[in-house]
């Protein structure tokens, strides 16, 4: 009861006095906030939020053998990491800006700067292995992830697993919404990238499903033996170098 009391009062608040960390379920006031806010040239871009690039490149260029570790790997400039519990998909194992992908994340932005037509500035790059149930949260970038791009290394799921991200409501001069945007599963091979208003767009992915069935799952765990179903992103962040941004270029 006094949830929605409280989500009533919110909903009525004008948009630009929530607080971008602000905790908001339907993510409505925040994305209103929010919209409009990371403009760029590229049309089909600014009209869903995101955008797909099909043979970015060659995933094998990038490939690394699975160790099935856990954790959020932590690298400094020198190449020494520190380790931590990972905390936005527990389990997983997240490393924030592994050395060997360094030299990507700047040939990206290069690329996505022509695809976008704005110049952009390197904040970060991540990578995560997710294993089997383990989901991303919907949630919206921290600034810094202004304008993100993922990246499909590899799986071994035999299928696609969609990141879902929710288009842009459409508003009146008033911003009242008068259509509502759309949950799109956007499924990429290995290769493929997706460009993505971090800030703007809300982003998710459900869980991720074993490659094994029941009686396979129950046969492996007599035998000792884990799931190893796997699924390896890599996750670029820039900011636009005229946007408001701009400041968190360079944040790690
Ligand atoms: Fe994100």
């Amino acid at each position: 009861m006094l949830m929605t009391i409280f989500s009533k009062f919110r909903k009525n608040k004008p948009a630009n006095l929530i607080p971008i960390d602000q905790e908001d379920p339907d993510f409505e006031e925040r994305e209103k906030f929010l919209f409009g806010t990371s403009k760029t040239n590229n049309d089909e871009f600014e009209r869903n939020g995101y955008l797909v690039v099909r043979n970015f490149w060659d995933p094998n260029d990038l490939r690394e053998e699975i160790d099935y570790a856990s954790g959020n790997y932590q690298y400094n400039q020198f190449g020494k990491y520190t380790i931590s519990e990972e905390a936005q998909v527990p389990g997983s194992r997240a490393r924030h800006n592994y050395p060997p992908y360094k030299y990507f994340h700047s040939q990206a932005r290069i690329k996505i700067q022509n695809i976008i037509g704005k110049e952009l500035f390197n904040t970060y790059h991540y990578d995560r292995v997710y294993y089997a149930n383990q989901e991303l949260v919907k949630h919206i970038d921290r600034p810094n992830c202004e304008i993100s791009a993922t990246f499909q290394i590899g799986s071994n799921t035999g299928k696609s697993w969609p990141i879902w991200i929710k288009t842009p409501d459409t508003y009146d001069e008033n911003k009242n919404i008068v259509k509502k945007g759309k949950d799109v599963d956007i499924h990429l091979n290995d290769g493929d990238l997706v460009i993505y208003k971090g800030v703007e767009r809300p982003h998710w992915r459900k869980p991720l499903k074993s490659r094994y069935n029941s009686a396979q799952r129950f046969f492996r765990k007599i035998m000792g033996k884990i799931d190893d179903t796997y699924h390896h992103q890599l996750f670029f962040h820039y900011v636009l170098a005229d946007g408001e941004r701009c400041s968190f270029a360079g944040q790690r």
